[in-house]
């Protein structure tokens, strides 16, 4: 089966979060299944620097624009990635969304828009390439009108539309709507039109021939007034061809017992050597190196949707105890502003990374007791997979994804032979802080901590799962 695979961001290219992730590992995935799959994303400036071997496919013109397709290989794999060149749009300093002083870009629309007439125009073939998509697998909103586009094309391909987060929808205006030249048609509720704007999402929600979400819990909560961002109705219309599939990990890459990145390799069956990474991690970033102090980690992006609040909030209750906080990530400016005045109060109990660094976030996750996500809400959540295989015990919010990937141990831990973390319910710094509390009982309490380590260690989270679940999707749409 022949796939093209639409993204905004593939890791190793380009990384913003999760999405990056899902976009390198899931295509390996599908290509180690017999499956021939292309990735298509923009050839942003970034991006080009770390691709090695570009090779030129050809020069086209397209809706008034000149744009070079180029091809180049996902690092460490066998996969072909086709670069947008289109120097207009991609060729910026600055992340795929925001410029170097963190303002989303102007024309964001116009750019995916355009990226997703090239996506839709490749995957109706192009001479020059000799390769038609059976199906074009498309993710986030940045993809969200290539089957608008392939709507009336003859013997189009199908199209799968993957949610990763509804919080990002591509709004903008009817004026936007009229200067891309869209059929007035579409500019209907029950289309491309969301409260008088522009929903690029849409376009993906109602146009796809199927439309999946990145967890099964996810995508019963996306029905609701709750969490669906006003799309619920979307989803409950879409019942028969919309389902969750949970992401996977990549256990090669995530291996605490063959990972370079960690300064100590071990595995289920030397958990008691795991502390190393802790002490080396606490004397890297001037913590009071001990190993009686639980440290708590923290890898992510610094906004609402990962409660990163929630945390500030409890801080001043967490120092109270026997904790170290190591935090590592960006975001919101005023919440980064707030932990940098507490780190830099408490700089013996609380380390802040305000930056992006792979290999911090492998020794955070290697070096912690326990890993906090207490998301508002998680699509998926990728780290808290990642922290189970690493023996690192997740405190998490009982939401989407973290639900479907974390047993929680319940009080009388009746079931300790299967949980694997922490899960709770209240989104309040009363709830974390409870939560948190139940971890430092089990913390003192050896035997019930490294069974808790043990069942995540061992719980199998590999994207070869989720690979197949997806590749029954593409023969069940797929018209050949
Ligand atoms: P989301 O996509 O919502 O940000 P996920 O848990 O799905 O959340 O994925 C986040 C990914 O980004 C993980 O691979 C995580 O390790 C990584 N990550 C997030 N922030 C950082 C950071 N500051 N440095 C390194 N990796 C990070
Ligand atoms: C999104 C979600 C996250 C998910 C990731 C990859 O960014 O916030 O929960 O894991 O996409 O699907």
């Amino acid at each position: 089966m022949k796939i093209l695979f639409a993204s905004s961001e593939v890791y190793p290219l380009i990384k913003t979060g999760g999405l990056a992730d899902v976009s390198y590992f899931l295509p390996k995935a599908v290509q180690k299944l017999g499956q021939d799959l292309r990735i298509i994303m923009p050839a942003y400036r970034d991006a080009v620097t770390r691709c090695t071997n570009i090779k030129f496919l050809d020069r086209l013109s397209i809706d008034n624009r000149q744009v070079t397709l180029l091809e180049t290989q996902l690092p460490n794999s066998t996969v072909k990635v086709w670069l947008v060149d289109q120097p207009e749009f991609f060729d910026r300093a600055g992340n795929p969304y925001c410029a170097a002083d963190g303002s989303t870009w102007p024309d964001e629309v116009q750019r995916f828009a355009y990226f997703s007439l090239v996506v839709s125009t490749v995957a109706m073939g192009v001479e020059s390439l000799n390769w038609r998509p059976d199906v074009v697998h498309c993710n986030d909103w940045h993809t969200g009108l290539v089957p608008v586009y392939l709507r009336h094309q003859q013997q189009a391909p199908a199209v799968l539309f993957t949610v990763h987060n509804l919080a990002y929808q591509g709004l903008c205006s009817y004026a936007t709507f009229v200067e891309l030249g869209l059929d007035p048609a579409l500019w209907h509720f029950e289309a491309l039109e969301f409260h008088q704007q522009l929903s690029l999402i849409k376009g993906g929600l109602v146009f796809a021939d199927y439309v999946n979400t990145v967890s099964p819990s996810y995508a019963e909560e996306v029905k609701t007034t709750d969490f669906g961002e006003g799309l619920h109705g979307v989803f409950r219309a879409r019942a028969d061809s919309f389902c969750g599939i949970l992401n996977g990990i990549d256990t090669q890459e995530w291996n605490p017992s063959s990972d370079t990145l960690i300064d100590t390799n071990y595995d289920k069956h030397s958990l008691e050597i795991k502390h190393k990474n802790k002490t080396a991690l606490q004397r890297t970033l001037n913590l009071t190196p001990s190993n009686k102090t639980v440290l708590l980690g923290w890898v992510g992006r610094m906004v609402t949707q990962k409660g990163i609040d929630i945390v500030l909030s409890s801080l001043q209750a967490l120092l109270q105890r026997n904790v170290q906080l190591v935090f590592l990530g960006s975001g919101d400016k005023h919440i980064e502003q707030q932990l940098r005045q507490c780190a830099d109060k408490y700089p013996a109990k609380i380390a802040l990374l305000l930056t992006y660094d792979e290999q911090l976030a492998h020794r955070i996750i290697a070096a912690s007791d326990f890993f906090l996500m207490p998301s508002r809400f998680e699509p998926c959540g990728l780290t808290q997979m990642y922290c189970l295989r690493y023996g690192t015990i997740p405190i998490a919010r009982a939401v989407g994804g973290l639900i479907d990937s974390i047993i929680d141990l319940d009080n009388q831990e009746t079931n300790k032979h299967s949980a694997t973390g922490i899960l709770f319910s209240k989104k309040t710094s009363e709830g974390l802080i409870a939560a948190i509390d139940r971890a430092l009982s089990i913390y003192d309490k050896q035997s019930v901590k490294k069974q808790l380590q043990t069942n995540g260690m061992s719980t199998d989270n590999d994207w070869a799962n989720s690979a197949k679940q997806y590749l029954a999707i593409y023969q069940q749409i797929a018209r050949y």
